[in-house]
């Protein structure tokens, strides 16, 4: 529209005046698309290790700080607030954290729901709701809503894990409430590993689970998603995500996690993914293999250790580079969220054969 200087001085003068004009703005309500702040971005597995080194070195745990972890910041997000650091997406949060041991962080617990993907190293315990939990890399950890929460490493090496929360979304809606446990662990109130033993892989629950529960397992061992994904090796694999699972709650079908979703996909050897894009967005942890993802024309290489994020409405496809070797990549999601007020939508690439043209090759930081 055009905008004359008497028009031009009104704008401003409702702007100081807290109001603003409609007729000039409505574009920027109503896009065509959504037009996300996040960008396609990669994290190399040297430059967390470099920097988590370099923490372990400066900070000791239990002095003052809780927890050695770097969260991932997306850099179209740097500026938003309130949340001060951004996300790795518009809704997810993702950092890495390094537990030496005999470190413990305190129990606490946060209307923001948490899940954890167990990288490396082996010895570290979670205590959840009255739990102990075991865990060992590969397996996946929920931590729903308000749960008390604490770690601590009892082996004898570094664990280092992901941590996922829906720390950016529950920023914004502002519904951030958070309590300490009065003491440094909660106690125990049932079993160690108690809802792994009831529920076991997940095919049967006991008879006093009828009524669904918001987190009645928590662990999920990488055994028995390895089972479930080599289950799915004798069909077509999927032509966007190959061989492709969810963590779901036992007692309802549904994500593991009622806000965030989580899969594990195994890329077969030599698999090239077709491109399409969705509202949803990921967060990647590659926990085996060497491939690339092409987002929006940017082809971003990844190896074992890498993350990378897929913001919302991005074109992507994932290719295993080996001939030889599956690729199995972990990742999160905001698909409950987008579901839940039906935002999801998904388009398949059509032109060039489901493929995009790659226009750059991404120069990650190590
Ligand atoms: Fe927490
Ligand atoms: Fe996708």
């Amino acid at each position: 529209m055009k905008i004359s200087s008497g028009l031009q001085e009104f704008h401003e003068k409702l702007e100081s005046e807290n109001l603003g004009p409609l007729w000039s703005s409505i574009h920027k309500l109503n896009t065509i698309e959504p037009e996300a702040k996040p960008v396609p971005y990669l994290w190399k597995k040297e430059l967390i290790e470099r920097n988590l080194e370099e923490a372990e070195e400066l900070l000791e745990v239990g002095n003052g700080a809780d927890r050695r972890a770097l969260f991932l910041i997306n850099p179209g997000m740097k500026d938003l607030k309130p949340v001060g650091w951004g996300g790795a997406t518009q809704t997810l949060y993702a950092a890495v954290q390094a537990v030496k041991p005999g470190e413990v962080a305190p129990a606490h617990r946060h209307t923001t729901t948490a899940l954890r993907f167990i990288m490396k190293g082996k010895g570290a315990v979670g205590r959840v709701n009255g739990e102990k939990i075991t865990f060992e890399p590969g397996d996946y950890l929920t931590t729903p809503t308000w749960a008390w929460h604490d770690h601590a490493n009892e082996g004898d090496e570094t664990v280092y894990w992901m941590d996922c929360l829906d720390a950016p979304f529950t920023k914004y809606m502002n519904v951030c409430f958070t309590e300490f446990y009065p003491e440094k662990q909660q106690e125990l109130s049932v079993p160690d590993d108690y809802s792994s033993k009831r529920y076991q892989g997940g095919m049967v629950r006991p008879i006093s689970d009828r009524k669904p529960s918001i987190a009645p397992l928590g662990r999920y061992k990488w055994e028995q998603t390895k089972q479930g994904i080599e289950g799915l090796r004798e069909f077509d694999p999927d032509p966007f995500d190959g061989l492709a699972v969810e963590y779901i709650n036992p007692s309802n079908g549904k994500d593991a996690n009622n806000r965030i979703g989580a899969r594990m996909q195994m890329l077969p050897a030599g698999f090239k993914g077709k491109a399409h894009r969705h509202v949803h967005s990921n967060v990647y942890h590659v926990f085996k293999g060497k491939g690339h993802t092409v987002m929006n024309g940017i082809k971003f290489e990844w190896s074992e250790g890498d993350f990378f994020v897929i913001p919302s409405w991005v074109w992507h496809e994932h290719v295993n580079e080996s001939e030889t070797e599956d690729a199995c990549l972990f990742s999160t999601n905001d698909l409950p969220i987008m579901e839940a007020f039906d935002f999801e939508r998904v388009e398949e690439l059509k032109s060039n054969d489901g493929h995009q043209d790659v226009k750059e090759i991404f120069q990650p930081v190590y």
